[in-house]
């Protein structure tokens, strides 16, 4: 990280143009009275403050205060600002070919300033984003706020910014002011990587292509009776057998811990957490396959690679199983930061009910004692969740026993109803891609709804967020990846962020993503009930 202080007028080009330009290294330089910049014209394409996605809670337009982004432009990241600045680099160098230098320090008119209030309350997402002609503020109280930040100041370029090469014209930002914080503090988005597996770069461009919406989870569903896909020391069948098939007879795939940890740091720097899920006590075929001793009789079934669910379960008797989960959990948790473990818990229809209590007091513990908070499918809410647990909600009835008991006290709830959330569902009936047991997901569908008020006795404390699953048991590329989570995810994004419900609204800024989703060379399903241009 170096400064970029004093060293010239607004005017006056730096001597280099890398970030390694120094004040100390730079000889003295006369300096020239600062003067106030001429007003900026705004291209004709240029979006304004309020075409944002999710939209922000509060816009001021300042029509004669716009920024030009030019080959001068600096971006003063000081300290833990420094991550949000190199991200915000990286999205806007190759487009624009300019410099943008991350430094530490700059007193230059054409800067954008990240500032970490001293505040730093670690729940607070909210940001500050500043645009006038002397320069772009923004300003968080943590890295995650400035992500944030980031990414609306990235939607503030025309869809030009989004190409991967570099484009001859003018850049410039509409002047103004948007204060913003998000409604709910978890915004998921799920990949199934167990019914067909995705590689490390296919899983870095997913992530790349949600935290643009301020999604700031990603759940990996790492295992289930068709794969499993990360490395576990000591259980080295899991990869050299149980990984070695996917849905449809393919050759399957698994992340070495290296390439789980780099998907993990790549999140990171994007200001994604992942959240990674091993399911239990069914969904278990892939390791029951790998190891016979997890079977209560001791033979190892043969490989799934259909799509039938509720056949397989743990053996509930044997202590070879909570070894097994205790090394699963425990090296896991050793590899993900943040602060939850998903648990599975969903569709155990072969463990018997007493049994999947007795498994889960005696696994959740281990959750907690890794040093993480246990999320589980809502059929969890039936065993003895911890107070730090998380309920997610899959089913499409507005009521559910267990876990509103379980919100009563005082565990979270994450909503992914199927009927609105589900990514694995078709868009229209008449569409031939995707399930249809939730029916038809539209994105005004996905849309049109509120966690709130969406299941009896989960009410504004209890829901903690929203998350999308893409289940892949029908998914076999990237392409069918992207067609079936956009655009319905900028719905869900929205939901999530946003306290704005104007379906006619929305989809009208919706529209002008599809030149955006182009340039990045996005698949998006151009869905009926959007006006695409
Ligand atoms: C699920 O869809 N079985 C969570």
């Amino acid at each position: 990280m170096v400064s970029l202080v004093a060293n010239g007028c607004t005017d006056d080009p730096p001597t280099q143009s890398t970030p390694t330009v120094s004040a100390q290294a730079t000889s003295p330089r006369p300096t020239t009275p600062s003067t106030t910049p001429k007003p900026v014209r705004l291209p004709d394409d240029a979006p304004s403050l309020s075409d944002v996605i999710p939209a922000p809670a509060t816009t001021r337009a300042a029509d004669d205060d716009n920024f030009a982004l030019t080959n001068q432009t600096a971006i003063s990241a000081p300290g833990d600002a420094e991550a949000a600045g190199e991200y915000l680099a990286d999205v806007l160098r190759p487009a624009t070919g300019f410099p943008l230098p991350v430094v530490s320090e700059s007193d230059r008119a054409d800067t954008i300033r990240l500032v970490l209030r001293d505040d730093g309350d670690p729940q607070d997402e909210s940001y500050r984003l500043e645009v006038a002609r002397d320069g772009v503020t923004l300003s968080a109280a943590n890295p995650s706020g400035l992500f944030n930040g980031v990414h609306t100041l990235r939607q503030l370029l025309p869809a030009d910014i989004e190409r991967g090469k570099t484009v001859d014209r003018e850049w410039a930002l509409a002047g103004g002011v948007i204060e913003d914080e998000p409604r709910f503090g978890y915004r998921g988005a799920m990949l199934d990587v167990a019914r067909h597996f995705f590689g490390v770069d296919v899983v870095k461009r997913y992530i790349d292509r949600l935290a643009q919406y301020k999604i700031n989870y990603l759940h990996l569903h790492l295992a289930d009776d068709q794969g499993w896909r990360v490395e576990i020391d000591g259980w080295p069948r899991l990869t050299e057998v149980g990984a070695r098939n996917e849905v449809g007879g393919g050759k399957g795939g698994f992340y070495t811990k290296q390439q789980y940890r780099e998907i993990v740091a790549y999140a990171q720097s994007r200001g994604v957490t992942i959240v990674p899920e091993i399911d239990m006590p069914g969904h278990t075929n892939a390791a029951l396959t790998s190891y016979a001793k997890l079977n209560c009789d001791g033979t190892a079934p043969p490989p799934y690679t259909d799509t039938k669910v509720g056949f397989s379960s743990l053996c509930i008797d044997k202590k070879v199983t909570y070894d097994f989960a205790r090394d699963v959990i425990t090296q896991v948790a050793e590899m993900t930061p943040g602060p939850y473990l998903h648990i599975g818990g969903d569709e155990a229809n072969s463990t018997k009910e007493a049994d999947y209590r007795t498994f889960f007091d005696k696994v959740l513990p281990m959750v907690v004692d890794a040093g993480k908070r246990p999320i589980g499918w809502h059929e969890f809410a039936k065993a003895n969740v911890p107070r730090s647990g998380v309920v997610q909600y899959w089913r499409i009835e507005a009521k559910d026993g267990p876990t509103q008991r379980a919100a009563d006290g005082g565990r979270r709830v994450l909503m992914s109803p199927a009927n609105k959330t589900y990514l694995d569902m078709k868009y229209e009936e008449s569409n031939p891609w995707g399930n249809s047991w939730a029916g038809a997901v539209d994105v005004r569908t996905a849309y049109e709804w509120d966690p709130t008020q969406a299941l009896a006795g989960v009410g504004d404390g209890e829901v903690l967020g929203v998350e999308a699953p893409l289940w892949t048991e029908l998914v076999t590329k990237e392409d069918e990846i992207e067609r079936m989570t956009f655009p319905r995810m900028q719905a869900i994004a929205e939901v999530g962020w946003s306290n704005s419900t104007e379906w006619a609204d929305f989809r009208t800024r919706l529209s002008g993503q599809a030149e955006r989703m182009t340039a990045q060379d996005i698949a998006f399903h151009r869905s009926p009930d959007v006006p695409w241009p």
